[in-house]
């Protein structure tokens, strides 16, 4: 853009920021399926391999299509570097482990998605000693220091309850003891939250989710300051591998074309369906951050342009053992009942999925774990698409009423 213009907006970016047009002039993004690329002669080769000339190598080191999207989704999260990655978990082992060594302390949150904290689990068998906190104590996370520690890492709104962490609070206790704080930004994607403005110094996304937004590829990537993505991070991901494909790259650009369309439609949708759900009997907890009765509403619209699209629910009374056999049973019908929403993991499509955390997406870190993230048996996560919202109301009235009789 020209000097004398204004900086462009994010819509703009997420539609036009990428890679200059080939010799072809095309007007959409190329796609560069290729594993490596020709040199002019072995002079040339030699320099590249040295870093002393600029260009592409081989595409685990790099490939146009990806440096387009990551280009992208940096400008998105106003981050002066990305590295992408082949799924949201490389984007989280990447950014561990390239911050780490056996004997460091990091402190992560109770409260992330499963997978998460069994990768925890695993890096702690190499030496990486682990403490959880609760993602809502702020002083927890302070006191949690210790000289050896390098890292925070958290998740913001959380798996699948949607609990809040103080981003700005976390992040200038981090700043003041010289750890970095890392925040996946899955559930809310730049157009509703940027970690990074907050005083986050890693941003990590599952770009399957909403930065495709139409679930169709898997994606990651790890967003911060140029000297951490381009001298510690890269080399880490390019000698490691879970480099992302030029063809999920390119399908991850399209997709973050529509991502602010998307997420304000699921947006307004997810805050209809959770308001009207909050009425409904037979529900004894919704949990959604764009609600003024969820415990950190204020602080949600401090830090988030919207409440986001998912929404989690408990079926059952209040005075019913939240871990019970017969709620899981329960939400089990509820889910069975609906015929508009998908029974599948994934989050972030334009098409409503349902789940049920305690037997799915936290199925394998086992019942104590559970009962440390609060996952109970009778938990339902909606991750509310952009259909007509009086199809999504109707099949989960028709889906209450079933478990109602
Ligand atoms: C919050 C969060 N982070 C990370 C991941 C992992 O992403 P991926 O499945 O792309 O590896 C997920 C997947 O559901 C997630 O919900």
């Amino acid at each position: 853009m020209k000097s004398d213009r204004r900086a462009p907006g994010i819509d703009t970016l997420a539609i036009r920021e990428g890679i200059p047009r080939t010799a072809y002039l095309e007007h959409n993004e190329p796609l560069f399926l290729t594993s490596s690329f020709v040199f002019e002669n072995a002079a040339q080769a030699a320099a590249r391999f040295a870093g002393d000339e600029p260009g592409f190598i081989y595409s685990r080191a790099g490939n146009p299509t990806v440096t387009a999207f990551q280009n992208r989704l940096a400008a998105l999260e106003g981050a002066q570097a990305c590295v992408a990655t082949a799924s949201g978990m490389s984007a989280i082992m990447a950014t561990v482990m390239s911050l780490t060594r056996a004997g460091d302390h990091i402190v992560v949150a109770h409260e992330l998605f499963g997978a998460t904290t069994q990768l925890f689990g695993i890096l702690s068998r190499f030496g990486l000693e682990v403490t959880q906190v609760r993602l809502d104590d702020t002083e927890a996370w302070k006191a949690a220091v210790r000289p050896n520690t390098r890292l925070f890492y958290l998740e913001t709104p959380s798996n699948p309850l949607t609990q809040l962490a103080d981003v700005r609070a976390i992040a200038h206790i981090a700043r003041e003891r010289g750890v970095r704080l890392a925040v996946d930004n899955c559930f809310c994607s730049p157009a509703l939250q940027r970690p990074l403005e907050l005083g986050a110094d890693i941003v990590v996304h599952s770009a399957t989710k909403y930065i495709d937004g139409q679930g169709r590829v898997l994606g990651g990537a790890v967003l911060g300051d140029s000297k951490y993505i381009e001298e510690t991070l890269a080399p880490f991901v390019r000698t490691t591998g879970p480099t992302l494909s030029a063809f999920n790259a390119w399908v991850l650009l399209k997709g973050m074309e529509t991502l602010s369309m998307r997420m304000e439609r699921q947006s307004a949708n997810a805050l209809a369906l959770a308001t009207w759900l909050e009425s409904q009997p037979g529900v004894m907890q919704v949990y959604y951050p764009g609600l003024p009765s969820h415990p950190q509403h204020e602080l949600a619209m401090t830090q988030q342009r919207s409440g986001g699209a998912i929404v989690s629910f408990e079926v059952g009374r209040a005075d019913e053992d939240r871990y019970s056999e017969a709620l899981r049973l329960k939400a089990w019908q509820l889910i069975d009942a609906c015929e508009v929403m998908s029974i599948t993991a994934n989050l972030g499509d334009v098409k409503t999925t349902i789940t049920h955390p305690a037997s799915t997406t936290h199925g394998r870190v086992g019942p104590e774990a559970r009962r440390a993230a609060g996952v109970g048996e009778g938990l339902i996560r909606i991750a509310v698409g952009a259909e007509d919202l009086a199809d999504l109301t109707d099949d989960l009235e028709h889906a209450l009423r079933a478990i109602a009789r």
